[in-house]
């Protein structure tokens, strides 16, 4: 059966570290995940007096959303919390209210810092945020990516991302069993 995953990436730059991961997961799934990036670039920033009138860039991204059985996000820290480009098509995406097209979505989440903290505080803001979108977020195991140049090509950091998206094809797989 194939899955199909639709991943954000928390990040505009064109150098972003974290797509790099992002294509990294992608190319090591099993051909039973079928990936496609969710853009949301064109985006302007959430206004609620738009609700009736929603931008086109929102509705195709609503449509991306809803196609896929599964959404994951790549995404940098930014001010120990999530990249507000990254919460603005969240909140796109999430109205008008009683029309939030990320609900029941199992979602997955990864991050790349260059620093340390690996973007866990930005993680753990987005899993507060996915829960209010009841959003069924994969708990264990979890991703941070502290990056260097080069580490893709690692045996060790493919075998953790590796292990990190058959752990999410499990769940998603194991999710949308028990809600058939
Ligand atoms: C950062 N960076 C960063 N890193 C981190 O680990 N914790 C943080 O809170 C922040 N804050 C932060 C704010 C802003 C505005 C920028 C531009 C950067 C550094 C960040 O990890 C680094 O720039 C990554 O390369 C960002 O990921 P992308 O855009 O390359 O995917």
């Amino acid at each position: 059966m194939t899955i199909k995953v639709g991943y954000f990436v928390g990040s505009l730059s064109a150098q972003s570290i974290n797509r790099k991961v992002a294509e990294k997961i992608v190319e090591l799934a099993s051909n039973d995940l079928e990936f496609v990036e969710i853009p949301y670039q064109d985006l302007p920033l959430y206004n609620h007096d738009l609700d009736g009138d929603y931008p086109q860039a929102a509705l195709d991204m609503k449509a991306a959303i809803a196609a896929n059985d599964a959404i994951m996000f790549v995404t940098p820290e930014y001010n120990r919390s999530v990249p507000g480009a990254l919460k603005n098509a969240i909140d796109w995406g999430s109205r008008p209210w009683g029309q939030n097209a990320f609900a029941g979505k199992p979602a997955g989440i990864v991050g790349a810092s260059i620093g340390a903290p690996g973007t866990s505080m930005a993680q753990q803001h987005l899993r507060n945020i996915l829960g209010f979108l009841d959003m069924p977020t994969m708990r264990q195991p979890e991703a941070y990516v502290q990056y260097e140049e080069g580490c893709l090509d690692t045996e060790r950091t493919q075998s953790f991302l590796k292990a990190w998206v058959d752990a999410f094809q499990s769940y998603i797989e194991l999710w949308h069993r028990a809600n058939a």
